[in-house]
């Protein structure tokens, strides 16, 4: 049995609920691969999940994604070894730790175009984008898009690869701060979210031209808003919720905003099944060769600083994307 550091938490509620200690870490069962982790990202719904938005069993560990090195594999593992580099997004949370053993079917081997810190930082908001562009709908050149917190982590990544696709992209922002990150990323035009009628600054920037698609994870604050920048029979896909839960929202409104469509989707389902997780991971992989996916690392934080790092996000002091380094 050898050992690990691992942030866990006991209880649902602020940053300081963290708590890094050491534990003993198995050898790897049946079907797992036991990880030497170099780089861990961070990811908004850790927030959710640290607040008990999202209730998890407790004690728990947090976090979604991370890079390193396989150490050891348990019986019956062919497609990873001792010595490759690799990556995950999606084998339960319990990122934030040093060493860990992950079902070997959520790794995915990292080509040597793509980083550590940048497979960390990428691969949750990068498959995020992925699906988003793709599958929630088929951007197309010349597509208006409406991107808010366009200067985030995830903001960031859509903002510049819907660029590469040919689209048009309106970033928002929480703070006027963040309109150069926007810009950096891609954005035609940023809004600032502190504008009650930030609708009508959105119009005034596109010459009253509406989005075909509207991304909106900041929630509560923008949903409704949201619903008035899209075209006729446009899309307004809610994806989260950084400033707390979107209203109810009633389908009759829907009609009387133009026959529109609404969604809430999530990176997991697409991704749950293996094989199509390491598809799309070549897809991200491939974008990030052809350089219309890149990643701005916007804080860098220590494992023992946990906590640091998640209030730092909490109050929208970060642009672009959180690292953490065990
Ligand atoms: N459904 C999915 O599949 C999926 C997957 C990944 C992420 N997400 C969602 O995408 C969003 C971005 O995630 P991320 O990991 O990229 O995190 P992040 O970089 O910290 O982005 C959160 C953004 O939300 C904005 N925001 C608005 N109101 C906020 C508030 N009250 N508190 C904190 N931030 C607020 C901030 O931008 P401004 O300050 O500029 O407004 C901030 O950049 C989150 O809502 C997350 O849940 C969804």
């Amino acid at each position: 049995m050898s050992t690990c550091r691992v942030a866990r938490i006991a209880e649902f509620g602020p940053p300081e609920v963290l708590r890094v200690a050491a534990e003993a870490l198995p050898p790897p069962a049946p079907g797992e691969a036991q990880l030497r982790q170099t780089a861990i990202g961070f990811n908004f719904i850790d927030i959710y999940q640290r607040r008990g938005v999202y209730p998890l069993p407790l004690p728990t560990g947090l976090g979604f994604e991370a890079a390193g090195v396989v150490e050891a594999v348990g019986e019956g593992v062919s497609d990873v070894k001792p010595g490759d580099r690799v990556a995950y997004m999606n084998a339960g949370p319990g990122a934030y730790a040093d060493r860990r053993n992950v079902a070997a079917e959520r790794l995915v081997p990292l080509p040597d175009t793509v980083p550590d810190e940048a497979a960390a930082t990428l691969l949750f908001k990068g498959l995020t984008a992925q699906y988003l562009l793709r599958r929630t709908h088929a951007v197309q050149p010349g597509d208006l898009l409406l991107v808010h917190s366009a200067a985030g982590g995830v903001g960031q990544i859509l903002t510049r690869w819907a660029v590469a696709l040919g689209a048009t992209v309106i970033g928002t922002t929480g703070s006027p701060g963040k309109r150069g990150a926007a810009l950096a990323a891609g954005c035609a035009a940023v809004i600032d979210l502190n504008d009650p009628d930030w609708p009508a600054a959105f119009l005034a920037a596109t010459g009253g031209r509406k989005a075909r698609v509207v991304y909106d994870a900041v929630g509560q604050d923008t949903l409704l808003k949201s619903l008035d920048c899209a075209a006729p029979f446009g899309l307004v896909v809610c994806y989260g919720a950084a400033s707390g839960k979107a209203p109810a929202i009633d389908p009759e409104l829907l009609n009387k905003k133009g026959c529109l469509f609404l969604t809430r989707p999530s990176v997991f389902p697409h991704n749950a099944d293996p094989a199509t997780f390491r598809a799309n991971a070549a897809d991200l992989f491939d974008a990030i060769a052809r350089g219309h996916v890149t990643v701005t690392i916007g804080g860098r934080f220590r494992l023992d600083d946990i906590a640091a790092a998640h209030r730092a996000a909490e109050e929208r002091r970060v642009e672009g994307a959180i690292l953490i380094t065990p």
